[in-house]
């Protein structure tokens, strides 16, 4: 029998967790924002964080105080994912975060399987260039969920499509909004980044490389 506890999935946020994406999605928000005739601070960027395409820009929006049409909003929001995609363009494995292989490999050593639930629809291309398909039980990204984060949907059907009950899953993500998502979806969460922003999180660590097996069970 297994104890009610026990972990066995682990389903990681994208952006901001296994790559360092979070920071391109920011410089080209920033880059709209600045286009538009305002700046984006670092802080207001933590709302966006997370959260999907157009939703982010409904924000962005309202953070500059401007309205448009919904067929501009679409214009905006590719003009946008044109320069984000030109960032990651380059990705390699070299791109992946520190700390990332070796913790799924430890996972998958001790037979916990291991899913993405990202709000980007660019996320199966950054996960091919980055060389980490092999490793996955599951890939939920932005184009395959009709509710955003703090909406517990991504990680659900993440769970769902590897056949593992939510108590039995931990997510780790570097966004409010994901924290959020996953304590909606009755899952215990890791928070990677800072403490003062992750404070939800049942723990709270800064970067993968700090992640391991043994820290991994303290949750149980
Ligand atoms: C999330 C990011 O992973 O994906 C957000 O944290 C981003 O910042 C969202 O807006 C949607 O991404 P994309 O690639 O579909 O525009
Ligand atoms: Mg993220």
């Amino acid at each position: 029998m297994s104890n009610s506890n026990e972990i066995q999935a682990c389903i990681f946020d994208l952006d901001g967790v296994i790559v360092d994406t979070a920071h391109y999605h920011y410089q080209a928000w920033k880059r709209l924002a600045n286009e538009l005739g305002f700046d984006l601070t670092p802080e207001q960027n933590e709302k966006m964080k997370g959260i999907g395409r157009m939703q982010s820009l409904d924000i962005l929006l309202e953070l500059g105080n401007i309205q448009k049409e919904k067929k501009e909003k679409k214009q905006l929001a590719n003009k946008k994912n044109e320069w984000y995609q030109e960032y990651i363009r380059e990705m390699q494995p070299e791109n992946l975060l520190p700390g990332v292989i070796p913790f799924l490999e430890e996972l998958t050593e001790a037979h916990i399987l291991i899913a993405v639930g990202s709000a980007s629809k660019n996320a199966p291309t950054i996960i091919r260039q980055v060389q980490i398909g092999r490793y996955l039980d599951a890939l939920i990204d932005g184009s395959k969920v009709t509710k955003g984060k703090p909406d517990p949907e991504v990680f659900l059907k993440a769970a769902e499509e590897m056949g593992i009950a939510p108590e039995h899953c931990v997510v780790f993500e570097d966004a409010q909004a994901g924290i959020e998502a996953a304590k909606n979806g009755g899952m215990r969460t890791i928070g990677v980044g800072s403490p003062d922003v992750l404070s939800q999180a049942d723990m709270v660590i800064s970067g993968l490389h700090q992640m391991n097996l043994e820290k991994l069970k303290t949750l149980e």
